[in-house]
């Protein structure tokens, strides 16, 4: 399993990372009307990569994750760049942690393969959107467990009919999806193979 504290420290300097990033971001830009009068919440922000991009087009971002490491650094980047609308917290709705506010937006990248109750924190999802709030997950394409490889207890990505039919059981309507990047990850021979990542939005009923 990944150590994200230890993660946190080098995060940034991977470009694609960020590359992603931009590109879910403009995604999320391109789809959602109203952005400025949004409050969002990021699930498993990491950094704060993807935030960092849409935090000039939204009213506030609760910037959320477990890894204490993670925060630490989106905190400080946060303060550095002087950022007034960015709330750092420590959240993880896996553990059935008390709901955190009430949000028009929530969006997670990459994160909800690590979890392995995902009906626990689609449900959450659900409780903590307002009627017509948006839920944008970007994540793996089912994959065939390369991704991470042995031992990792989280998900071979998903495959997004069983996802579609898991959101509408909690409240969600309008769900569409596409591949919108495809992540690259170079094996021990040195040959490359591609692992393509889905955007899936659905609306709060
Ligand atoms: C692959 S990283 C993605 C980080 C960020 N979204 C990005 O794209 O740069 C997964 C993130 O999910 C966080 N995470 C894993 N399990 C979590 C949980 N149960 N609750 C909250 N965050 C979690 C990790 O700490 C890590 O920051």
């Amino acid at each position: 399993m990944e150590n994200f504290d230890e993660l946190a420290l080098t995060w940034d300097n991977e470009p694609k990372r960020i590359q992603r990033a931009k590109i879910v971001a403009d995604e999320i830009m391109k789809a959602i009307p109203g952005l400025s009068e949004m409050s969002g919440l990021e699930y498993g922000c990491g950094t704060g990569l993807l935030s960092f991009f849409l935090q000039p087009r939204l009213k506030h971002i609760t910037v959320g994750d477990n890894s204490q490491g993670m925060l630490k650094v989106l905190t400080q980047k946060v303060e550095n760049a002087k950022i007034k609308n960015m709330s750092p917290v420590m959240l993880d709705l896996s553990e059935g942690a008390g709901i955190h506010g009430q949000y028009d937006i929530i969006y997670t990248l990459m994160t909800l393969h690590h979890i392995v109750d995902t009906d626990k924190v689609i449900d959450a999802f659900s409780r903590m959107l307002k009627t017509s709030g948006y839920l944008c997950i970007a994540d793996l394409d089912k994959e065939d467990g390369s991704f991470h490889g042995e031992g990792f207890i989280g998900h071979n990505g998903f495959d997004q009919e069983e996802l579609t039919e898991k959101l509408e059981k909690y409240g969600f309507d309008q769900i569409k999806w596409k591949i919108c990047f495809e992540n690259i990850r170079k094996s021990e021979d040195g040959t490359e193979r591609k692992y393509p990542l889905f955007m899936m939005i659905g609306k709060r009923i």
